[in-house]
């Protein structure tokens, strides 16, 4: 009997490499590692995760690089050991209030009356040389919105198309080079490669936000814990990003002043009691909060705790919806509002937003199309790590090989039996010389 050996080219590539990438989200006050195997139909499979408090950050930059490096080597640690294998390389999140972004144009002359591969470098090229950056920014991302073929907009893949004008529409989103050195030194010190820095709110979106919510126009709000990280996507693309100065952290402190309790007890109580509308508790229910200094505990009504939040909150979703009316994308968003961060997880941060936002629909968005270990990430505060990690599947898919560990993962072990007990005997038995015909 003949054999057929049909390997589909996915099935080759799952087995034939051992392709791995990682997502480092540095956060003001988690340090997240998520490492992952792009899988060829489009899901992430999940393969560890390393979640440390983290140290040495604040408003989403490095102030200590020492204590930074020691926390990221931690994260990246624990990944690695869940994972079962080693990172070389990692995508990484930025963010703070050093960001800025805004929305040019390039064109190029196409000269053989085909658009080819080096006309769309070059029209990109002259989009960003627009751009006006002083000596201590830097681009982090010109990211296409639109092609346009002699005035013809909305082409999606201009290569190959007839035409002798090609325009393009680029977001440009810059950074002070310094305050992204002292990143890249910190997770290099820690013994990982920057494959590329990715602006927070970019990988979020991926995370989070769907194919259909960008045509329709969708302002994604990430609430963590220093900085409330901004993207609006309008017409399939992305065309505003921000990061603005309040977040989960600033409602704690005020817990903490205003209640006089340790901001360890504050941060407990919010996530535990606290709400997003005082209107949400009922007058007579009360919560135990333990005097700073001492070890007296007090009753207090729970719907202080959503007096004292409340204004917080609404500071955070004017300071969006100021931002976007300035911008000018405000009244562009017809798919509503997603929120996500660990913020996003307080009770009743989407109605609160979708209250101050002028009645626009707020969802909460967690990461998706994930397998593997998805529980442990199927969460807001996760959505950093997870979209930087499916980022660099998406552009580096199989690219990036790493060393596995010793003792590799689970998924490396199977793949191995399948080829030894599927496919090598197949690939003996075609190698064996064939019985002749009669
Ligand atoms: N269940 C919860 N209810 C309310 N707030 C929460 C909850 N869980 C987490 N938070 C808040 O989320 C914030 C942290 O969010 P996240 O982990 O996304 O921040 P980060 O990525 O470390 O910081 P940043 O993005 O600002 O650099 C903290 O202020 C924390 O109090
Ligand atoms: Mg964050």
């Amino acid at each position: 009997m003949r054999v057929s050996l049909t390997l589909s080219h996915d099935q080759v590539k799952t087995v034939l490499t051992e392709s791995y990438v990682a997502g480092l989200d540095v956060g003001t006050t988690r340090i997240r590692t998520v490492v992952a195997q792009p899988d060829p139909r489009g899901a992430l499979r999940i393969l560890g995760l390393g979640v440390v408090p983290a140290d040495g950050l604040a408003r989403g930059i490095v102030v200590d690089r020492d204590k930074a490096t020691v926390a990221i080597k931690e994260s990246i640690h624990r990944a690695q050991v869940r994972a079962g294998v080693e990172i070389a390389g990692a995508y990484v999140g930025v963010s703070g209030a050093h960001v800025a972004c805004r929305n040019v144009t390039g064109r190029v002359h196409v000269p053989s009356g085909e658009v080819g591969h080096g006309d769309i470098e070059k029209v990109i090229q002259s989009a960003r040389d627009s751009v006006r950056t002083g000596p201590e920014q830097q681009i982090i991302h010109t990211l296409v919105r639109d092609f346009a073929v002699d005035g013809e907009r909305s082409i999606a893949r201009p290569e190959g198309m007839r035409g002798s004008r090609l325009d393009v529409e680029v977001h440009v989103i810059t950074g002070v080079g310094s305050i992204i050195a002292n990143l890249e030194e910190s997770v290099m010190a820690a013994g990982v490669r920057v494959l590329k820095h990715v602006l927070e709110p970019v990988a979020t979106a991926m995370a989070v936000i769907s194919e259909a919510e960008r045509d329709l126009g969708v302002i994604l709000a990430d609430i963590g814990g220093g900085t409330t990280d901004v993207a609006v996507f309008s017409e399939g693309a992305i065309c505003h990003t921000a990061s603005l100065p309040a977040a989960g952290n600033h409602v704690t402190r005020d817990l903490a002043q205003l209640l006089r309790i340790e901001p360890q007890d504050a941060e407990a109580v919010k996530r535990r009691y606290g709400v997003a509308l005082a209107e949400m508790v009922a007058a007579e229910e009360t919560v135990k909060v333990r005097e700073v200094g001492t070890e007296q505990e007090m009753r207090i009504p729970r719907r202080l705790l959503g007096e004292i939040i409340q204004p917080r909150m609404e500071e955070i979703f004017n300071l969006v919806k100021e931002n976007l009316i300035l911008a000018g994308f405000y009244e562009t968003v017809g798919g509503g509002v997603v929120l996500s961060g660990g913020g996003a997880q307080l009770v009743g941060a989407a109605r609160l937003a979708s209250a101050t936002l002028d009645n626009l629909p707020v969802r909460i968005g967690a990461p998706h199309r994930l397998t593997g270990l998805e529980d442990s990430v199927d969460s807001p505060s996760y959505a950093t790590a997870v979209g930087l990690a499916m980022m660099a599947a998406h552009d580096e898919a199989w690219a990036m090989p790493t060393r596995p560990a010793t003792g590799a993962g689970p998924w490396w072990e199977s793949a191995k039996a399948w080829w030894k007990q599927t496919i090598l005997p197949a690939v003996r038995r075609l190698a064996a010389p064939q019985a002749p015909r009669r």
